[in-house]
Parts: C-alpha cells; structure tokens; sequence
C-alpha cells in the first residue's frame, strides 16, 4: 500500500467494550493512519474512556497515537453520571473488568475540539471523523469553527432509523446522551453518514470468534477475547434474541474504510430534542425535499464480508502483540 492511498482517521470515542473494538480494527487496517482519540463520555466517565484509549493503545502496540480530552457532559448540562445499565454492559472500568495495563502517558493538553478543527484544515478530503459515543464534541466544532461543517468528514455509529432504540422504543443511546448535540450535527448540512442500530444490531460477535482470539496465546488476544466475553454476556440479558453481541463501533470505523460494506439512503435528518420522542433520529421535514441530501443513513450492510474483515484485521492487531 503506498502511503497516499491511506486516510487519516479521528475517532471520537466513549471507549467502552464496542469502542475498544473499533481502536482495534482501525490499527488493523492498512488503509487507516489513526492521527488521534478524542475523547467523550458515555458508557465511562470521559477521564475512565481516555485511560482505557490509551492503555488500549499500548497493548496493540500504538503508543505514539495521541489522546485529546473533550467535552465531559452534554452540552445542556453540567455534570454526567455513567447510568447503571452502561456498566452492566461495558463492566464499572469500561473494559469488561478485565484486567489491562494502565499506561504512562497522559492525554494530551489540546483539547479535542480544536484537534478536529486544526485536523479538518490541514488534511481536508484525506480525513475521516468516526464518533461512536455523544456528538457532543462534533457540534462544538461546529458551533466553533463555520468552515467545519463544510469539511468535515464524519461517520457517527448512533440512532436507529427503522429499527426500534436501545434506550427506549425510538432512541439509541449515543443520541440519548446528547440530543440536542446530534440534532445540530445532523442539521449542520455537514457530511455525515449514520451508522445506526438498523445496521450493527445485524453484525453480531459470538463466543467462538472471541476464543480464536484466545487461542492466539497473546496478551492482546486474551484481553480480546476476555474483554469482549464480558460483553456478549451482558447480551444475552439485555437482548436474548440476537445471539450475540453488537459490533456497533467497529462497523462505522469499516464504513469509513470501505463504504460499499453498507447500502445507505440518502436523507436529509434530524433528532427530536423535545415532546415525548426526545432522542428519536428522523427525517427532517422542513428539509425533506431538497435536491442537496447530506447525510447518509445506513439501512443494509454486508454482514458476512464485514465480519470477515473484522476477524481478520482484529486477529492481525492481536497476534503479534
Ligand atoms: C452505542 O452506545 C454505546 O454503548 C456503544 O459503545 C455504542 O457506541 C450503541 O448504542
Ligand atoms: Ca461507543
């Protein structure tokens, strides 16, 4: 692969068992050079998500990728508190319990927010955004910077358009944390393709995938494999019917590699932010009918070729380390 061919990749995560997994496949991808974490808060207070992001980082043997602190809490609020079913599905430490390695690095002192914005400027078209947690960073860039939005290309694992939430009937629940985030994100006009529960909750991981990770007799794979365990068991509570867990997280970082893994209609939405359907991810109505559709929402994915991939490149980053 020559090095022009490779796309420069944010990921803006809440890490999180699902996110984990997302570091993981874009260090196994050829295609990536991960410049930089911003960090959210979500499933773990956002100071527990950037410990893990770099712990992570140093287990997969990535420790000179940088890690930038974000906005704590949603952007009408002061304070967060991790809800108690988040740490039944990602365990109290985000990793699953698991034991890992803290790292000796600290974040960094930029902020996230303007990491985004000095990112977008300098590699333009050659960058992608992933946000797998809140947008509450995301519509900071674009209440901070105009030119952002114009930009910015982004890829959010969040909302559900024809399938029901995980929250409650209509929300998912990196939308439920900050909606009007997500709202502003989705109206901004930026590029932004929606990988919603309509698509992960069709890319499920079992216990036999995860014990091939085990099996590779590594550090990297036992956390894997440990890891995501934690997680597919909590599944089997919170969601019987699927047979395994969700690979929210790591299916939007293979979109952003490889579009053509999701069949996307083209839409232009929004989030309600009040009335009793707060957090649902919609069409816009006052936008419906422009020939400009800006976003994208993925309604069809290739569930064999992504889980192909998604071993493949998650065993790479975990046998050798
Ligand atoms: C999303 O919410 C978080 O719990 C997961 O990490 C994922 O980003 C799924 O709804
Ligand atoms: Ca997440």
């Amino acid at each position: 692969m020559v090095e022009s061919m490779t796309k420069n990749i944010i990921l803006d995560l809440d890490t999180g068992v699902d996110d984990a997994l997302a570091i993981a496949y874009a260090l196994g991808s050829p295609e990536l050079k991960l410049i930089g974490i911003t960090g959210t808060y979500g499933n773990v207070l956002m100071q527990t998500g950037m410990d893990n992001d770099l712990a992570i980082l140093d287990l997969l043997g990535a420790p000179d990728v940088p890690v930038f602190p974000g906005i704590p809490h949603a952007q009408e609020s002061d304070d967060f508190e991790v809800l108690e079913i988040s740490k039944f599905i990602h365990g109290k430490d985000g990793v699953g319990e698991v034991d890992i390695k803290a790292s000796d690095r600290k974040p960094e002192d930029t902020d996230a927010v303007d990491f985004m914005i000095e990112s977008v400027k300098k590699y333009g078209d050659d960058l992608v955004i992933v946000a797998t947690g809140p947008m509450t960073n995301l519509a900071a860039a674009i209440r901070k910077d105009p030119t952002f939005k114009d930009n910015a290309n982004i890829v959010i694992m969040g909302g559900a358009l024809v399938t029901p939430g995980n929250v409650n009937a209509w929300t998912e629940a990196n939308i439920s944390q900050d909606p009007e985030a997500a709202n502003e994100l989705f109206r901004s006009g930026a590029k932004v393709t929606m990988i919603g529960l309509d698509v992960t909750l069709q890319t499920l991981l079992t216990y036999k995938e995860t014990q091939q990770w085990r099996d590779l007799g590594t550090q990297a794979g036992t956390f894997l494999a440990d890891m995501t365990d934690f997680y597919i068991k909590a599944y089997e509570t919170t969601a019987p019917h699927l047979g395994g867990c969700g690979l929210h997280d790591p299916l939007a970082v293979a979109v952003a590699v490889d579009p053509s893994l999701v069949t996307c209609l083209d839409i232009n939405m929004k989030v309600d932010v009040e009335g009793p359907t707060r957090g649902r991810t919609i069409g816009d109505e006052t936008r419906l009918n422009d020939p400009e559709k800006t976003m994208k929402v993925a309604v069809g994915v290739d569930v064999d070729r992504f889980l192909k991939e998604f071993m493949s490149r998650i065993t790479s980053v975990a046998e050798s380390k």
